[in-house]
């Protein structure tokens, strides 16, 4: 029999490593034949450590498993979820960036092969590389990262520029708040995006590529470290990939520790070995990027993404999706939430399914009262405001944004006064100090809130703090300093109560 016990560090930090070692015990102990393999997480992350029986049916899943459930489940006495793909929350995706995660062995290629892996590269280096640019911008795929900039456009202006020495760096430096998905992506299914990243490299003609990754993944770094061996020993990366004559050298790159190294401009000087700081823009990083050269800049799930693209055809992608959104987004639900995890999903799903249906309101039982998209410069949204798609252009139409796909959940207890300081004192925190909006603008915010709720000339200070976030927005260098009136603003405006002095509110 095979077993499967999640070896994704979500999992393992609600006891995944204990459960798979009850696991090998009990099978030694009762001479049982098993295979225990150590999948990536399914993303429901309220059943870790999901544990998976393979029967003749299928794989079938026991929820929130403890060593002790473990002979029950071995001895088939133990309660089974059913079989864990006919759940409803994975038979209402839409899998195509995390096709793989939670269903292979990360590490295992002949699994990777089985799956449909490497269809996209091994199809790609057959392609003139002109032709392949042309795939993912006809696939209508854009920047996951955030900004939703088109990948197909920058992979162009990569490919176009003249260079003996080109780069494809992968950003997972994932550091928006109730993000994880470049995480479980790696972790779970990391040849994905060595595949994303050869493709990227061979079509615009980039030679080396880096995956930063932040110092609070260690375990996504070891995983990606060996996958990126057993790579180089198939002939999926180094001087001949796939026999195309085509040379890409991959390396993983530990982060700063530092929010603004996410920042793409940043991160390039971060890998220079330098202190992370904001660089003007222009020059943009597919012309001069890293080491002064044409650089891919794309985050983990917009390279995961590409396999897929390439393997079914653009069009296939390109049918997914609503208006400018095209394709599926990796959500990921977190804060107070009763179901948390990630879900792919083609864009156009309502906010509110997403948190309601699926995510089945919060984890306290308490009502919705905010719900905060697209990490910490994202603007919160009421309850009653939730029924807008998702869709990069209908969340900048109700002022907000989807940013990485993040999304947190607060109940009626949250106090948005707080969390509108918050967002200032993050930005005051993490600055690069680089540009004085930003750097000098977020400790006067914060000071200027703190007037506000103790009901120091409200109105004056009520002012200033628009004025604030205007010159914030329109003076920032970065999204750091740009964003941040993002949730101070929304908060404002959706709860403009919470900000009443301490003494009227009481
Ligand atoms: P941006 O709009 O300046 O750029 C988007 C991308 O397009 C960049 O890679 C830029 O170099 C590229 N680009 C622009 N014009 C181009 C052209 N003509 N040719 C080729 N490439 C071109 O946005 P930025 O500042 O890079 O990102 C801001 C976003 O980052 C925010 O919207 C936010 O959602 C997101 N963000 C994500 C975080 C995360 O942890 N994933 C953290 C913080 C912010
Ligand atoms: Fe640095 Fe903030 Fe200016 Fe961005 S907005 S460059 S983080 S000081």
């Amino acid at each position: 029999t095979t077993i499967y016990v999640p070896r994704d560090s979500a999992a393992c930090s609600v006891g995944a490593d204990a459960v798979a070692a009850a696991v090998t015990a009990y099978a030694e102990a009762h001479g049982l034949d098993i295979r225990l393999v150590r999948n990536g997480s399914r993303g429901m992350l309220w059943l870790e450590p999901l544990v998976e029986v393979v029967t003749d049916n299928g794989r079938v899943g026991y929820g929130s498993v403890t060593p002790q459930d473990v002979p029950a489940i071995l001895g088939g006495e133990a309660e089974s979820l059913g079989l864990v793909e006919e759940l409803p929350w994975l038979v209402a995706q839409n899998r195509l960036c995390f096709q793989r995660v939670g269903v292979t062995d990360p590490l295992s290629a002949d699994d990777y092969l089985a799956h449909g892996g490497m269809a996209g590269l091994r199809k790609a280096v057959q392609m003139a590389k002109a032709d392949v640019v042309a795939q993912v911008t006809e696939s209508g795929l854009r920047g996951r990262g955030g900004a939703g900039f088109p990948a197909g456009i920058k992979w162009k202006t990569v490919l176009d520029t003249p260079g003996q020495l080109k780069f494809v760096c992968c950003n997972a430096d994932e550091g928006d708040s109730g993000t994880f998905a470049d995480r479980m992506l790696i972790e779970g299914d990391p040849f994905g995006l060595i595949e994303g990243m050869t493709i990227a490299g061979y079509a615009t003609a980039a030679t080396e590529g880096y995956v930063y990754v932040r110092s609070e993944y260690p375990d996504a770094v070891r995983t990606l470290r060996q996958a990126i061996e057993i790579a180089y020993a198939r002939g999926w990366l180094g001087h001949d990939v796939l026999g195309s004559g085509h040379r890409f050298d991959l390396y993983v790159r530990v982060g700063a520790g530092a929010y603004i190294c996410g920042e793409e401009t940043s991160m390039l000087d971060s890998l220079e070995g330098k202190r992370g700081m904001v660089r003007a823009k222009p020059p943009i990083p597919a012309i001069t990027g890293l080491f002064g050269k044409p650089t891919v800049v794309n985050n983990v799930l917009t390279l995961a993404s590409v396999p897929a693209i390439l393997a079914d055809g653009a069009a296939a992608y390109a049918a997914l999706g609503m208006g400018r959104s095209r394709g599926t987004q990796v959500f990921q639900l977190a804060g107070n939430i009763a179901r948390g995890g990630v879900f792919e999903t083609a864009f156009g799903m309502s906010l509110g399914t997403l948190v309601n249906d699926f995510g089945g309101g919060t984890r306290s039982g308490r009502p919705v009262r905010a719900v905060q998209v697209g990490g910490p410069l994202g603007a919160y949204l009421p309850a009653d405001g939730l029924d807008i798609p998702l869709d990069y252009e209908a969340f900048a139409a109700a002022k907000a944004m989807l940013g990485h796909g993040g999304i947190v959940v607060f109940d009626d207890t949250v106090d948005m006064a707080a969390m509108a300081r918050f967002a200032m004192e993050f930005c005051a925190e993490e600055s690069c100090g680089k540009c004085t909006p930003c750097r000098v603008g977020s400790v006067r915010g914060v000071e200027t809130i703190d007037k506000i709720v103790a009901g120091q000339d409200t109105d004056t200070n009520l002012a200033l703090l628009n004025d604030l976030c205007e010159l914030m927005t329109d003076g920032s260098l970065c999204a750091m300093g740009g964003l941040t009136p993002n949730p101070v603003l929304s908060a404002l405006r959706h709860f403009p109560d919470d900000f009443a002095s301490q003494e009227t509110r009481s």
